[in-house]
């Protein structure tokens, strides 16, 4: 049995009537570049996020790097962020010309460890390295939002600013002090990419901007076409991130279907977790299946598994056997960023983010999606137990 990491093509075939019909739409108005599609793309999506503003960008990446921008985040400047994220994450700090401080991460959760943040805020205050530091930026890896209470009483208490990496949780819901939030809506300002693979998905790039604050959201909006003001008058030095009309119409017909596809996601999760357990193999101490620290919470939305990520020590080797039999898997992320050749000006070294490192080097993604069959997840699971058996 073949079963591919993602299978998007199982996903259109589900939807193509409604999606053809809306993609032949916008090709009769003409209109490619923000627009009606655009501006109820960021109504619906700021409903569903339960904020304000939201404000569409060119991709995830950009959707961060815009709101440093909107942030007066710059040279001179620095962020804090976690280790063990997707690139783009650290990028955008390192592209605005401001310096990213690692932070490690929950072993549990993969998520930035608050009590490493305290230490880190601590330690810069105590050597009076505090001052250039103006955000943190938090990321909801594998669709489950990072723990932000600790993390928004810290940002307090230091006056900073919280930009939340919704990139991978678009939906997703943290049960804290403000009562039941989604993911991007805790901090100053939260992004979501629509890159493909992502629960919500383009067929193309696309990202988001979440905020309730109103003078971010205007600024926003004008740092996306250049920073203009009305035509051909510029208030700041922006650039051209906007979102097309074509990928906000494809991503207006997913949203219709977006809380069943989580909820399916969920299932799927859950299923693997019962065929784990009965396999021994979590039992034996071989295999750790991810842990829904919000579950029983009150939060419906606790995970919405954007990836589901086991950890084992055996992961490279149990990786390429997997490969022989035609099971896809992922591993999300192979090298940590304080590790990444092109943060080496930065100064860190192996031994610095333990926690992220070993992460780096036991999680494996297992193919999860709406459409992954039982007889599928039975092969996956077999699959991996074959392995451990024949060892
Ligand atoms: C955590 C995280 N941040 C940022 C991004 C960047 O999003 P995009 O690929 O849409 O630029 C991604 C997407 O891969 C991501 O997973």
């Amino acid at each position: 049995m073949n079963i591919p990491m993602l299978d998007l093509k199982a996903q259109y075939a589900s939807i193509k009537t409604e999606l053809d019909a809306k993609v032949i739409e916008v090709l009769a108005s003409q209109n490619f570049i923000l627009g009606a599609e655009v501006k109820s793309l960021e109504e619906e999506i700021a409903a569903l996020s339960g904020v304000r503003f939201a404000v569409g960008v060119s991709s995830g990446s950009d959707a961060l790097i815009i709101s440093l921008m909107s942030l007066g985040i710059g040279q001179g400047d620095a962020v804090i962020t976690t280790p063990f994220t997707f690139f783009a994450t650290a990028g955008a700090i390192a592209r605005l010309g401001a310096r990213t401080i690692f932070c490690d991460i929950d072993p549990v959760t993969y998520n930035l460890d608050p009590s490493c943040l305290e230490e880190v805020l601590l330690k810069l205050r105590k050597t009076r390295r505090l001052g250039p530091v103006k955000a943190v930026l938090p990321v909801h890896l594998y669709g489950q939002v990072a723990d932000m209470d600790p993390i928004m009483k810290l940002a307090g208490t230091y006056g900073l600013k919280v930009i939340e990496d919704a990139a991978q949780a678009v939906g997703s819901e943290y049960p804290g002090r403000q009562g039941v939030r989604k993911a991007g809506a805790i901090g100053t300002l939260g992004t979501l990419s629509f890159y493909p693979s992502k629960n919500l998905g383009g067929y193309g790039d696309g990202g988001m901007v979440l905020t309730d604050r109103v003078r971010l959201a205007e600024k926003l909006r004008m740092l996306r076409v250049h920073g203009g003001i009305g035509k051909y008058y510029y208030k700041y030095l922006g650039g051209n991130f906007r979102l097309d009309a074509l990928q906000a119409a494809i991503l207006r017909v997913k949203c219709g279907h977006l809380g069943d596809w989580q909820q399916m996601r969920r299932e799927r999760a859950e299923d693997y977790n019962r065929k784990f357990a009965a396999s021994g193999l979590t039992e034996a101490g071989l295999v750790k299946t991810p842990v829904a620290v919000y579950k029983n919470s009150g939060a419906r939305e606790y995970h919405t598994y954007h990836q589901y990520v086991i950890r084992t020590k055996s992961r490279d080797k149990l990786q390429a056997r997997l490969k022989e039999k035609g099971i896809g898997t992922s591993v999300f992320y192979p090298l940590s960023l304080h590790e990444q050749e092109c943060f080496a000006d930065l100064g860190y070294k192996r031994g610095d983010f333990s926690v992220s490192e070993k992460a780096a080097r036991e999680v494996l993604a297992l193919p999860i999606y709406p459409e992954l069959t039982a007889e599928q997840q039975d092969e996956i699971v077999g699959g991996i137990k074959e392995f451990f058996a024949g060892r």
